[in-house]
């Protein structure tokens, strides 16, 4: 398990988290051109309405919790980085933080209307496993949104590969815990496709499941609803 081949232990992610907490918001904005920010509220919407029990997993500093609250979710943000964690309460303090693993979440099953998770999957050991959990938790009906990076193919592709494989880990050396930025295109690259997702979400027992692709297939967006 490695930064270079985009592996990594649990415990190794987590500590890649702890040390990049500080500069990580500020990363993501340069990396996407501040796109991120529409890319996470549009994932709320996608899912959460008012007065929905939300489950935002995997939530790091916490903005897409917070575009969940926005949108009127009763917001519940997970992560197993307390340093994520810390800075997300700072934003946030009137949501409910809680530090816990995605492939063990610390609820009830049927206990959320809805399930979103921003960049997060790609991380976890267990992918199957991580979409069971999160499966379980939500009650039938709930519904689940997960934003992560994928590889454009087509026109975008040559730029992608010089942005994201060549100037995202060289911007990564010039910050604390950068070999994260390493890890990240690495990641990318063993991660399953949009469709092969959907299919994994269908076989964890999800029914409706659909995909979108924002900026020209850097980023895919999956919904579904719990069967
Ligand atoms: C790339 S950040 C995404 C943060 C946030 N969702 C966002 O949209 O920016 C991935 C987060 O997932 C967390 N994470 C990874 N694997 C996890 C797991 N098994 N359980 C809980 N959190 C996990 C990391 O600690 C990190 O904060």
């Amino acid at each position: 398990m490695s930064v270079q081949t985009g592996r990594l232990s649990a415990s190794g992610v987590q500590t890649m988290f702890d040390r990049i907490a500080p500069v990580y918001d500020s990363m993501n904005h340069v990396m996407t051109a501040g796109l991120d920010r529409r890319w996470r509220r549009i994932t709320a919407e996608a899912v959460v309405r008012s007065g929905h029990e939300v489950l935002d997993a995997c939530c790091g500093t916490g903005d897409l919790a917070i575009a969940c609250a926005r949108v009127g979710g009763r917001v519940t943000g997970l992560d197993f980085s307390e340093r994520m964690l810390e800075r997300a309460r700072t934003k946030a303090p009137e949501l409910r933080w809680v530090r816990g693993d995605l492939l063990e979440l610390p609820f009830e099953g049927g206990s959320f209307d809805a399930v979103t998770v921003g960049f997060g999957v790609r991380n976890v050991e267990d992918l199957e496993r991580a979409l069971a959990e999160l499966r379980r938790v939500l009650r039938p009906g709930g519904r689940i949104a997960i934003l992560e990076i994928t590889r454009p193919r087509g026109a975008l592709a040559p730029f992608y590969r010089l942005w994201f494989d060549g100037a995202v880990p060289l911007i990564g050396k010039l910050v604390p815990g950068g070999s994260a930025y390493t890890y990240l295109p690495a990641s990318v690259r063993r991660f399953p496709g949009p469709g092969e997702l959907a299919e994994l979400m269908r076989a964890a027992g999800f029914g409706d499941v659909r995909y979108r692709l924002f900026a020209g297939g850097i980023v895919a967006l999956h919904a579904g609803v719990a069967s």
